[in-house]
């Protein structure tokens, strides 16, 4: 088993986490992949990109807000809807079991049970979209319910509880409503139903993104140790670099819907290439102690990111 070196300059880097990856083992395969929204005129949102993702890493994708960041994981994941379009391109899931799962060509009950028990995503905005007045546990139970049948009442509820106190969370707030709970609680409760089925891969997109910096590091650490823990691999996506040079093996750079660099953590930091990476590095006064301009890449959609 060759290893991805340890990457991660920061101090939330868990000692020796690069055991848990195995560079030689991919998990997720996106060959020439192409997105397009079809309005007029089309939007071209995903053009061309190839990324593998192997198991147990945890691969960072950034980019300005627009860049098509949220358009790939959806592709990745089958969600696309109209007016999106996969053009062109290929995802395969590797599963453990050693079989190549086509995921473009997936339907009906196939793609039912391969979202969310192979791949699972923690959504952008989510935490706001828990609905305030299901309880938590009836949140839980539904994703239980829909892809594990033969649970019973007293095995889910046990579920639910281990999974909240895998998040931090303190099991009794199972009989909680969302809007009982802090920003930070939501967003540990959307990472535990993304951990219930116990995926291969799990998609965050901007998971920490609308919370404060010492919720969000909480949160961080926990994904980190449960990816330790489980051996999951994590496609983080977010606009924040530093954050990314942190917990991520490896990251990948968009740029106006294509990935213009992609490599370990540690060369982004110390020889970034592109100089749009490059350009993203220095306008984070917090990497080069002077404030830089934030690059802007046109057209990004206001409000998304
Ligand atoms: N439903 C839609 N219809 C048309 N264009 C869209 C739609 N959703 C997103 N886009 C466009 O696709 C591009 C990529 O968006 P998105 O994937 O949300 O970027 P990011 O997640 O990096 O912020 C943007 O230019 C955005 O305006
Ligand atoms: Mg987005």
């Amino acid at each position: 088993m060759t290893m991805i070196p340890k990457t991660s300059p920061g101090p939330l880097t868990s000692p020796g986490h690069d055991r848990y990856v195995d560079a030689l083992t991919p998990v997720l395969t996106a060959r020439n992949v192409s997105i397009e929204y079809e309005v007029t005129p089309p939007v071209h949102a995903v053009k061309n990109v190839s990324l593998t993702l192997h198991r147990g890493e945890i691969l960072g994708l950034a980019g300005e807000s627009g860049c098509g960041k949220t358009t790939f994981a959806y592709g990745l994941n089958k969600l696309l809807k109209p007016p999106a379009l996969m053009r062109a391109g290929e995802v395969i899931f590797h599963d453990e079991s050693g079989k190549d799962i086509d995921v473009v060509s997936l339907e009906g009950d196939n793609l039912r049970a391969f979202r969310w028990d192979k791949i699972s995503m923690v959504f952008q905005g989510a935490m706001n979209s828990l609905n305030p007045v299901i309880s938590v546990r009836s949140q839980l139970f539904d994703v239980l319910t829909t892809h594990r049948p033969n649970m019973t009442k007293k095995q889910k509820v046990a579920r639910s509880r281990e999974l909240l106190t895998l998040v931090g969370v303190d099991p009794d707030r199972v009989n909680s409503y969302a809007h009982e709970l802090s920003g930070g609680m939501r967003q540990r409760v959307m990472i535990a139903m993304a951990l219930a089925l116990q995926p291969q891969v799990m998609i965050m997109d901007e998971p920490t993104t609308a919370l404060d910096v010492v919720v969000q590091r909480g949160i961080l650490r926990e994904v980190m140790r449960l990816r330790e823990e489980f051996n999951f691999a994590v496609i983080f996506i977010t606009h924040d670099l530093p954050m990314l040079l942190e917990i991520s093996d490896r990251i990948a750079v968009m740029l106006r819907g294509e990935i213009v660099e992609l490599d370990t953590s540690e060369a982004i930091y110390t020889k970034p290439q592109h100089p749009y990476t490059q350009k993203l590095l220095a306008s984070f006064p917090s990497l080069t102690g002077e404030r830089g301009d934030f690059v802007r890449t046109g057209d990004p959609a206001e409000g998304r990111g």
